[in-house]
C-alpha cells in the first residue's frame, strides 16, 4: 500500500496534488509520502519483534536506498536505527539526530579514516568483511583506548536477488568472510585489543521475493551460531541484513499489504526459535521503495516510423535503475486517464546523450502531449541516491509530503553549485 493516489481528477501524494508540486518546484522532482514510509517501518519493525526470540530485535534502516535528512529525521522518530556504509553515510545519520548506538556500518571496503571516524563517534556496530579489516579495526580502536564491538559478515553461498548486480551472497561475490574461515577469525578476534565481536551478519541480495532464499541462507547462520557459541564464542547478535523485495508492477487500485513482511517475520521466528541472541535487521527497499516518486514533463514527442519516442525531462542519470538493471517502473500520468481511454505504446527516454538512457520500450500508457506531467512509480529507494551530474545536469530537487503539507528536502542544484566546485590547474594563469 501506498499514499499515491488520484483525486479530483489529479495523482496526489497523500494531501498535495502533484501538479502543484511541479508547478511550484519544477520537474524532474522526486516526492516521498511520509505517511508511506512511516507505515512501511512499523509493519515491519511490528512484524519481526513479535517473531524474534524474547521479542529482541532491531531494526536499521539501510540509508543507502535513500539518504535524504527528512527520511532519516522521520525514520528517526520512530526509533530507527541506520545501516550505513561509508563515513558520509555514519555522518549524515549523525546529522538527522540518529544516536550513534543506533548506527551500524557495514561495506567491504572501509577505509582507517573511515574506521577511526565511526569508532571514535561510538557507533553500535562495525559488520566486518575480512580478515584485513578485522586487524585495521582493532588498530585503530586501540589507538583511540576503545574496544569496538563487532561482527563478522558472513558469505553463506547462497546468492538471491532480483538481478545479478543486485546478488550479494554467493560465494563469488565479492561480499562477507567465507563460512568455513569465521571459527578461526572469531578465535583470532578474541585475542585483538580493539575489537570485542558479538556475532555474526548476512545479507544475500536485494529485491528477494522468495522466502526460500532467506531460509537457507538463515538456517546455516543459525547453525554457525551454535557452533561457536559449542566452541565457547560469545554470540549474542544476529544481523539478517536486509534485502526482502517488493512489488513494482503495481495494478492501480491494488493493495498489497503486509503479506510478504509477514510471511518473512513467520520464517524469521521458525528459524531463530529458541535462539538466545538478538537480531538485526537492515532492510533498505521495502521502507521506502514505493514511497516514492519522479515525476517528469513530457518535453517532446518524436514519432518516428516504427516507433513514438516520448522524450521527458529526467534522465537515467536522475532515475538510474531501468539502465543499469533493466528495471521496470510504472508510469502514471499525472492527469487521471478517463476510463478505457486508449492507449500507445512509446518508449520513454530521457534527454541524456546515449540509448541507454531508456525508461521503457513499447509501454502502452493513454496519450500523451508535450508539458504533460507523469510520475515514474516506486522510485523511492535508489532513485535519487543513485542519481549523478552526468552530462552536467543537476541533482534533481526532493520533496517530502506529509498529510496536507509539503516541503523541499533538497533544493535543486544550482547552475554555480554544478560548475562552481571545479577547479581550474593554476598553469591557466
Ligand atoms: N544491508 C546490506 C549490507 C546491503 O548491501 C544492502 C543493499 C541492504 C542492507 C539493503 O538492501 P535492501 O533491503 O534495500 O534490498 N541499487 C540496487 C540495490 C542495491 C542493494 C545494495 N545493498 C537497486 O536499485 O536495485
Amino acid at each position: 500500500m501506498h499514499h499515491f493516489a488520484y483525486r479530483d481528477g489529479s495523482l496526489h501524494a497523500e494531501g498535495v496534488d502533484l501538479e502543484r508540486i511541479a508547478a511550484e518546484v519544477g520537474t524532474p522532482v522526486y516526492v516521498y509520502s511520509t505517511a508511506t514510509i512511516e507505515r512501511h517501518y512499523k509493519l515491519f519493525e511490528a512484524a519481526v519483534k513479535q517473531a524474534a526470540p524474547a521479542g529482541k530485535a532491531h531494526v536499521f534502516y539501510a540509508m543507502k536506498a535513500n539518504g535524504n535528512l527528512g527520511v532519516l529525521k522521520t525514520l528517526g522518530a520512530l526509533g530507527a536505527g541506520i545501516d550505513t556504509v561509508s563515513e558520509g553515510e555514519v555522518r549524515k545519520a549523525l546529522a538527522a539526530g540518529i544516536p550513534a548506538e543506533r548506527i551500524v556500518f557495514s561495506g567491504v571496503g572501509k577505509s582507517e579514516q573511515e574506521l577511526r571516524f565511526a569508532v571514535e563517534a561510538g557507533i553500535y556496530q562495525v559488520n566486518i568483511e575480512s580478515e584485513s579489516e578485522l586487524n585495521l579495526l582493532s588498530k585503530v580502536a586501540s589507538q583511540l583506548g576503545k574496544r569496538q564491538e563487532a561482527v563478522f559478515r558472513v558469505n553463506p553461498d547462497i546468492g538471491a536477488g532480483g538481478h545479478a548486480k543486485i546478488t550479494t551472497g554467493s560465494s563469488e561475490n565479492k561480499f562477507g568472510v567465507s563460512f568455513e574461515e569465521v571459527g578461526r577469525l572469531y578465535a583470532r578476534a578474541a585475542n585483538l585489543p580493539g575489537v570485542r565481536l558479538m556475532g555474526l551478519a548476512v545479507h544475500i541480495g536485494s529485491q528477494i521475493r522468495e522466502i526460500d532464499a532467506f531460509e537457507a541462507a538463515y538456517a546455516k547462520m543459525v547453525a554457525l551460531v551454535g557452533e561457536l557459541k559449542d566452541e565457547g564464542h560469545r554470540v549474542e547478535r544476529l544481523d539478517l541484513g536486509g534485502g526482502l523485495g517488493i512489488p513494482y508492477d503495481i495494478p492501480r487500485e491494488f493493495d498489497y499489504g503486509p503479506g510478504l513482511i509477514e510471511a518473512y517475520a513467520a520464517m524469521v521466528g521458525r528459524v531463530t526459535k529458541g535462539l538466545d541472541v538478538e537480531l538485526g535487521f537492515e532492510p533498505g527497499r521495502l521502507i521506502v521503495g514505493n514511497a516514492g516518486i519522479l515525476l517528469t514533463r513530457v518535453l517532446h514527442l518524436n514519432p518516428r516510423p516504427t516507433k513514438q519516442f516520448l522524450v521527458v525531462d529526467a534522465a537515467m542519470n536522475d532515475l538510474v535503475r531501468p539502465a543499469m538493471y533493466e528495471a521496470y517502473h510504472e508510469i502514471w500520468p499525472v492527469a487521471e486517464p478517463a476510463d478505457g481511454a486508449a492507449t500507445t505504446a512509446y518508449d520513454v527516454v530521457g534527454p541524456i546523450c546515449e540509448t541507454g538512457d531508456t525508461f521503457t520500450a513499447g509501454r502502452a500508457l493513454p496519450a500523451l502531449k508535450q508539458d504533460d506531467l507523469i510520475a515514474f512509480m516506486t522510485a523511492g529507494a535508489y532513485g535519487a541516491s543513485m542519481s549523478s551530474t552526468y552530462n552536467q545536469r543537476p541533482l534533481v530537487a526532493e520533496v517530502m509530503v506529509k498529510g496536507d503539507a509539503y516541503a523541499v528536502t533538497r533544493p535543486r542544484q544550482s547552475y554555480e553549485e554544478l560548475i562552481g566546485t571545479d577547479r581550474l590547474p593554476g598553469w591557466f594563469g
